[in-house]
């Protein structure tokens, strides 16, 4: 079966939420793409959707400059829904009117059936009423020909429209945040009722179809793929394993700067569970050198990059045959990378996992999660059979603890904070914290204080904890862990790991402050 044959075409125009419509539309098991807004006819009409989206977008339609819309794409049959912005822009072709609101409106909001729900509605509301999410300041004021009104918000007399006839659906709100409970029931209904999608994207197909698609292009070739113990480079590695075996030859550098018995967890789980080839690379000493007295962050990680790719470029000239480098690459980065190259990602974000190929690897790229959201890679790693705690862990950075040890990295600092850390993520383990909280970390701070212990004083370093909650990284608040976890967590710290006698929580959040502390 091909699991690409139905596809949706999302247009982007603009909109913070748009990745959330690609992603309610996958949860939807149904495989579709994201696209800039100006993605002209002819490749629409080559990329074959079974049905397209609308993004909403932080313009307004009548300003000068705002992002159109390739008519064309109304008549090419395919059923179209626009969200917000979508809706408007689309209403405005067929001669609607779109004016400023009088009132503004934002958050939440009941809409109400004022007309005859069409089958896109079906289930989206409850007694003629549903809970959405609005952001908007303009609104439709005068109906486009065709189309009839199905909903209205108190501020919004037109909320929701309809032509079935030529299956061209708009809503003022934003079905795909979770603030519109019942928002991915209607985009279900679009997908599979209005489109036709059958929702063969699963992770069970998704992982076959990547299986086949890695047998024809590889052959009887090697690849090779560094791993990190993160969670992306070991559902790669796990899957072109599935597809070729003996051909993955996978290196592992320690750098020195990874968490507590994290080299001996990836060798365990790789090498000796699932029998694939890693080459270990012990590399500590390397690193440490290199960053001896060396205080400034960006430096420690140009420093740490670097050497990154001189040591994996050498354990790659030692492997005979290689033609293929593998990574793991995911959507979201191929998203970013295409915005920063178009000028027109909302978000931009830099990504390690190339970090500059050396030319004369000539290595050509595999990158089998190319087509997948976070959440998608996480599914085909359980269904793999990686270890719950190898798929499901928080986010871990390319520098490691280089940037976790504030100013001069040195090997005794490190050895203090894999302690701590690993005794901080124990302790969110066994409450039950960890699977809530969207990345935990503990920083260590090269500064002295004074402390009492027994009956002697002691001058030793801080230790600060950090743990977020987000969605996507870009923004994050701190978790609010309970006191008593907190109390039990600095006890322990400073109980059981020699060199640090205070334990501080950060309570930033980003904006204005980062996630990682260098
Ligand atoms: P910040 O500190 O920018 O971090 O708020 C956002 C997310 O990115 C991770 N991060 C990195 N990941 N290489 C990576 O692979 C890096 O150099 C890097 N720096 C930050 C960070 O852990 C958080 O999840």
């Amino acid at each position: 079966m091909d699991i690409h044959s139905e596809k949706i075409l999302i247009l982007d125009f603009g909109s913070q939420y748009t990745q959330l419509i690609a992603r309610r539309v996958r949860e939807a098991h149904v495989y579709c793409e994201l696209h800039p807004h100006d993605m002209g006819i002819a490749a629409i009409r080559e990329f074959a959707p079974k049905g397209i989206i609308l993004s909403g977008g932080p313009k307004s339609v009548y300003e000068e400059g705002a992002p159109d819309l390739d008519e064309d794409l109304l008549e090419l049959g395919v059923p179209v829904l626009g969200i917000c912005y979508g809706m408007q822009v689309m209403a405005r072709h067929f001669g609607g009117e779109v004016v400023p609101a009088g009132k503004r409106e934002y958050g939440h909001a009941e809409i109400e059936l004022t007309g005859k729900a069409g089958p896109l509605f079906d289930g989206f509301f409850v007694e003629d009423k549903s809970p959405v999410w609005m952001s908007h300041g303009d609104h439709i004021a005068r109906l486009p020909a065709g189309f009839s009104v199905v909903a209205a918000t108190a501020n919004a007399p037109v909320a929701a429209i309809q032509d079935p006839a030529r299956q061209l659906y708009g809503v003022q709100f934003h079905p795909e945040v979770n603030h519109t409970p019942r928002g991915e029931i209607l985009l279900d209904t679009f997908v599979r009722k209005i489109c036709g999608c059958h929702g063969h994207w699963t992770p069970g197909q998704i992982i076959e179809d990547a299986v086949a698609r890695i047998k024809g292009q590889v052959g009887s070739d090697q690849v090779i793929l560094g791993l990190s113990g993160g969670v992306d480079s070991s559902v790669a590695a796990a899957l072109i394993h599935r597809a070729i075996g003996d051909q993955l030859n996978c290196v592992f550098v320690d750098t020195g700067l990874l968490r507590l018995g994290e080299g001996d967890q990836v060798m365990a789980t790789f090498a000796e569970n699932m029998g694939v080839k890693v080459v270990r690379v012990d590399a500590d000493e390397r690193f440490l050198t290199a960053l001896a007295g060396v205080a400034d962050p960006e430096r420690k990680r140009k420093i740490i990059g670097n050497l990154f790719i001189d040591i994996f470029e050498e354990a790659a000239a030692r492997l005979e045959g290689a033609r293929w480098l593998a990574q793991g690459t995911i959507y979201p980065d191929v998203i970013e990378s295409a915005g920063g190259k178009t000028g027109k990602a909302q978000n931009i974000k830099s990504h390690h996992n190339v970090g500059g190929l050396p030319d004369y690897m000539k290595l050509e790229l595999l990158e089998p999660l190319r087509e997948l959201f976070k959440d998608e890679v996480r599914a085909i790693g359980d269904e793999l059979g990686l270890p719950r705690q190898m798929v499901w862990r928080h986010p871990f950075p390319g520098p490691g603890l280089g940037v976790r040890i504030l100013g001069e990295v040195k090997k005794e600092y490190a050895d203090i904070l894999r302690q701590a850390d690993a005794i901080y993520i124990d302790e969110l383990y066994q409450s039950e914290w960890y699977d809530k909280i969207s990345q935990a970390f503990a920083v260590f701070l090269p500064v002295r204080s004074v402390g009492v212990m027994g009956d002697g004083r002691t001058y030793e370093h801080v230790v600060a904890l950090r743990a977020v909650e987000t969605k996507d990284f870009m923004t994050a608040g701190w978790s609010q862990l309970p006191y008593e976890l907190l109390s039990r967590i600095s006890s322990r710290i400073i109980n059981e790991v020699r060199g640090v006698n205070r334990v501080v929580y950060d309570i930033s959040s980003k904006p204005p402050s980062t996630i990682e502390w260098e």
